[in-house]
């Protein structure tokens, strides 16, 4: 398209077309309120076309230099407010294009030279995304150290363990919590994988079939950092796949997803642990709303919010993944819709995990250089939930084992014991001594350190187990590994 085809979009696209589009579809087709999102991309990526397509002398210095003079300009106008977006121009490529070719005139209409907006797109939200998982990544980590910070104050906090919401054995809350940072751990596996695969070149497929100019996609792609893990340059190898894979934007959203069900799980627990039946932990009111009309309340906004955010994020990828099915080769207008999706889930993912690892760990506060303000945990509380439900039932049976009843018998005998305790309202420890050997004659006084909740819990001694020790050597790997 010329420059002065580009200065009145208004009119008809080109020669070929007898009349504009009506203003309801331009305001249909257009996507440069959202697009215009990947101003900077677009500018990385035309600056490594540029500089290739001088190199192999497709576009002479002067050119270059003028389109290099104009780039710096345009990042310029739109950094500081004054870069004029418009609908008529549709996109952020078109928009970006059309303001190159007013300031520095033909240099700005060969920059197009042997490139297409469909190999320009798929390179612009790569790069874009690139960055995007560079910064959840470091998120995740502070999310994690949030986490294990916590965890670490309070590896001999026993609270109770559940399965099928039932109490079922007395855990550490630092065991509870790090099972969340083993969550988040693999979600940053996930995110680096995703990243290798994001990180490749469609620049050079040009609309679909490659082009008939002598480019050197290699030498652009190590421009852009596109390069594999021995540093090689990461180049899509087919011209068709390279303009309309989206799998990358997809198989993102899927990590997204899965991360935001970890937080959503997380949240879940937050919400139950705040309300006046549990009393565990407090997050500071800051995180926390009033009620309009009963003023007794604080609820728990932030996580509540998280939770129902991950309904969204799941919905993006249920859109971008629908979005695909069904698209022949090669690029179509379609994949223009996987934009928003893509940022929102972003936008979502980044914001929870700053709001998260805040509400956890705590702020800084520069005075003291000490975090303040992350979560209120309440040991006695929790402690006093995990006395109740015979969460220590299993140590019976097991100490039962021990001395040489097989474990079935073991476990209708400690049934008894606890139907004997229910019927007393009592606790298995609160029990008389030969109240229990009255279930079996075998149990003696050393019973009583087994039924204690933390006998309970320093027994737990295999590698992933509650057993204090244990919590401890995992806490002291995950600080190595994060760093
Ligand atoms: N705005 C378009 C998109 O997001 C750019 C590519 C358009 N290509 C085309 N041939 N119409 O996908």
């Amino acid at each position: 398209m010329s420059s002065n085809q580009l200065d009145k979009k208004s009119e008809a696209w080109s020669a070929l077309f007898s009349e504009p589009m009506s203003e309801l579809v331009k305001r249909y087709t257009a996507s440069v309120f959202f697009d215009k999102r990947l101003w900077q991309a677009d500018i990385e990526g035309s600056l490594a076309h540029a500089e290739m397509l001088a190199a192999q002398g497709i576009i002479g210095p002067s050119d270059h230099a003028d389109i290099q003079r104009g780039m710096a300009q345009i990042a310029q106008e739109i950094e500081s407010g004054a870069f004029e977006w418009k609908l008529d121009l549709e996109d952020v490529h078109l928009n970006i294009e059309a303001r190159l070719t007013q300031l520095v005139g033909d240099a700005g209409k060969r920059l197009h030279t042997g490139r297409s907006r469909n190999d320009q797109v798929a390179t612009d939200v790569r790069l874009w995304l690139r960055g995007e998982i560079d910064l959840i990544g470091g998120l995740l980590t502070e999310l994690q150290r949030a986490l294990v910070d916590v965890a670490e104050k309070n590896v001999e906090v026993i609270l109770p363990g559940f399965t099928h919401l039932q109490v079922a054995q007395p855990v550490s809350f630092a065991h509870h919590l790090l099972a969340y940072v083993e969550m988040f751990s693999r979600d940053a596996e996930r995110f680096a994988d995703v990243r290798r695969r994001t990180n490749r070149l469609p620049l050079g497929s040009a609309a679909l079939a490659g082009t008939t100019y002598p480019l050197d996609r290699e030498r652009v792609a190590r421009t852009l950092g596109m390069v594999d893990e021995n540093g090689a340059p990461a180049v899509c190898q087919n011209s068709l796949d390279g303009v309309s894979d989206r799998d990358f934007a997809i198989e993102f959203t899927a990590a997204a997803s899965l991360c935001m069900v970890h937080i959503s799980r997380l949240s879940e627990e937050l919400i139950l642990w705040m309300s006046q039946n549990f009393g565990f932990v407090k997050i500071a009111d800051r995180f926390t709303t009033g009620s309009s009309i009963m003023p007794q309340k604080k609820n728990p906004d932030v996580p509540e919010l998280a939770r129902g955010k991950t309904g969204r994020v799941v919905g993006h990828l249920m859109g971008l993944i629908t979005l695909m099915k069904g698209q022949p080769l090669a690029y179509n207008k379609d994949n223009q819709e996987d934009k928003e999706p893509l940022f929102d889930t972003v936008d979502t993912l980044t914001d929870t995990l700053r709001i998260f690892a805040e509400m956890v760990g705590g702020q800084l506060n520069p005075a003291t250089g000490a975090k303040e303000g992350g979560l209120t945990v309440n040991a006695p509380a929790m402690e006093a939930a995990a006395q109740k439900g015979y969460a220590t039932a299993t140590d019976l049976a097991d100490y039962l084992v021990k001395k040489g009843l097989p474990f079935r018998d073991a476990h209708e005998t400690v049934a008894h014991a606890v139907k004997a305790a229910t019927s007393h309202n009592c606790d298995l420890s609160e029990l008389p001594l030969t109240v229990l050997q009255g279930f079996h004659p075998s149990i003696e006084k050393d019973v009583y350190e087994v039924l204690s909740l933390r006998g309970s819990l320093s027994a737990r001694h295999t590698l992933g187990g509650t057993a204090p020790a244990q919590v401890r050597a995992q806490i002291a790997r995950h600080r190595a590994r994060l760093g």
